[in-house]
């Protein structure tokens, strides 16, 4: 269970290329557009209204420089094992070079919560906007035809449907859907800065006052009148004041899952060593950037208490500008957004998987390739999976499951580069973390927070998921694994 794949050899197996082999194709450019494109989505444009409502007020731009500073530093310790080790698989493999075979058969397991639930939360939501789009073309679609049964409805088809079409294009080749998805990119981003350019002058700063709402417990406590725990545990906490500002981070946390994305496809960058790094830390800060400029013109547009249960806080906030031509306009972009998200994690998920059959966790097949050099079983197996998520479960519990289990997944990589600065101080490192272990304690900290404030049921969740996981290593992983199968013929 401890055995570990050493470093060289994963770069040596990562040099190959020809048949059955991924291709190497993508560019920094490439690779900075699949981080966008795994990131910018319906977090920003579904939870930023409920963060402002709920949580921070105006404020949720300081929730957002929160969040954005806890994945930098995730992003950092990312980086540095993703110019190291430029394997598909990301975290799994790391961790398999790190801290042995089942370790990373467990991150490798969760990382299906990150990337195959992500994608299924994120088309769930797609198929809200879908909606109105087609009521704006005059076409209303049957409410049981959007949700699942437990939301009331029967199914959600729009979002089954999305699901089935990219994962087809993933299959069809890695190239064309970087091209695809770097057109949905630049439309999104276009959706961005128009909205921040148009509501600029929009501003009512009166809407921006206070930019902190008063959190009534947290005065009690600043006067003596309340102990800090009593304050913990009251119902004040995490509605607006400081502690709104922290609750509203890990809520709006969910709008920078996927830069790790980039990771994955390691294997197929031209040049990872330079590549990996500006993927990960350039498509970050473009990010953060992009959310604390739209979120400060969003809450300067529209009071954050009106966002208090608003389907479409971005659309009725840009309404306050007039242009309400350009509303089909934003819901298309929107659209686009949501697309590429789900195709990176779609495509995320099918090298983690790949990987892992490649060293004989998974059975043969998910590593099958196709002629075009994708692998298609595992895609085809996925947009199953995917679609039956999808299709059925409420999003606000697979949108929980997702944040937990890619915390999760964050807080092992900065163990790992803890670990493997002391076992292997002299590897080549093309890209440093800083500040070690100062930078990965506090990725740590920090996402170990944000999970400590999920729901209870996401951990019983997460738990049932991980147990199931550990069965399938027992029965299966353990005794096929190359590592092992390896080390006993010597
Ligand atoms: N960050 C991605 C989104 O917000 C998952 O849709």
């Amino acid at each position: 269970m401890l055995y570990k794949k050493s470093i060289p050899a994963l770069i040596e197996e990562a040099k190959a290329s020809g048949e059955g082999t991924l291709k190497r194709t993508l560019s920094s450019y490439n690779l900075v557009a699949l981080g966008v494109g795994a990131i910018i989505g319906a977090g920003l444009f579904s939870l930023t209204g409920i963060a402002a409502a709920d949580n921070a007020g105006p404020a949720v731009i300081l929730s957002f420089i929160v969040a954005a500073v806890g994945c930098g530093f995730a992003g950092l310790c990312y980086a540095e094992f993703a110019s190291m080790i430029p394997v598909a698989g990301s975290a799994y493999t790391y961790s398999y070079a790190t801290m042995g075979e089942f370790v990373a058969w467990i991150i490798g397991w969760d990382l299906v919560l990150e990337y195959a639930l992500g994608a299924a939360t994120v088309a769930s939501s797609w198929s809200q906007y879908f909606s109105d789009f087609m009521a704006h073309l005059g076409m209303e679609i049957s409410s049981s035809f959007l949700h699942g049964p437990w939301e009331g409805g029967i199914i959600n088809l729009p979002a089954i449907v999305i699901v089935c079409l990219l994962s087809l294009l993933l299959m069809r080749g890695t190239e064309e859907s970087s091209l695809v998805n770097n057109i949905l990119v630049v439309v999104k981003i276009i959706v961005v800065l128009v909205f921040i350019a148009l509501g600029w002058k929009f501003i009512d700063p009166a809407n921006h006052t206070p930019f902190i709402p008063a959190n009534p417990g947290e005065d009690a406590v600043k006067a003596g009148e309340l102990g800090f725990f009593q304050f913990f545990g009251s119902p004040d906490f995490g509605h607006f004041g400081i502690s709104g500002i922290l609750r509203g981070a890990g809520v709006v946390f969910f709008a920078f899952i996927g830069f790790d994305a980039v990771s994955t496809a390691a294997q197929e960058a031209k040049n990872p060593q330079k590549g990996m790094p500006i993927g990960i830390i350039g498509s970050l800060i473009v990010c953060t950037l992009l959310y604390v400029l739209f979120s400060y013109v969003m809450t300067g547009l529209r009071n954050y208490t009106l966002f208090d249960g608003d389907a479409s806080p971005v659309a009725s906030a840009f309404a306050t500008t007039g242009y309400t031509f350009l509303n089909m306009f934003l819901i298309i972009a929107i659209l686009a957004g949501y697309t590429s998200v789900i195709l990176v994690m779609l495509l995320g998920q099918s090298r983690v998987f790949y990987t892992m059959s490649k060293d004989g966790l998974l059975p043969a097949f998910f590593s099958d390739l196709s002629k075009k050099q994708t692998p298609w079983k595992t895609n085809l197996i996925f947009m199953i999976f995917v679609s039956v998520f999808a299709g059925f479960v409420p999003v606000s519990d697979l949108g929980h499951m997702v944040s937990i289990g890619t915390l999760f997944a964050f807080s092992l990589v900065c163990i790992g580069v803890i670990i493997l600065r002391k076992t292997d101080p002299h590897l080549a490192r093309p890209f440093k973390t800083p500040l070690v272990p100062l930078v990965p304690i506090l990725g740590i900290v920090v996402c170990v927070t944000m999970m400590a404030s999920l729901p209870i049921e996401s951990w019983e969740r997460l738990a049932i998921w991980m147990a199931l996981g550990i069965i399938i290593y027992f029965l299966y992983g353990k005794k096929h694994s190359k590592a092992r199968l390896a080390h006993e013929a010597k």
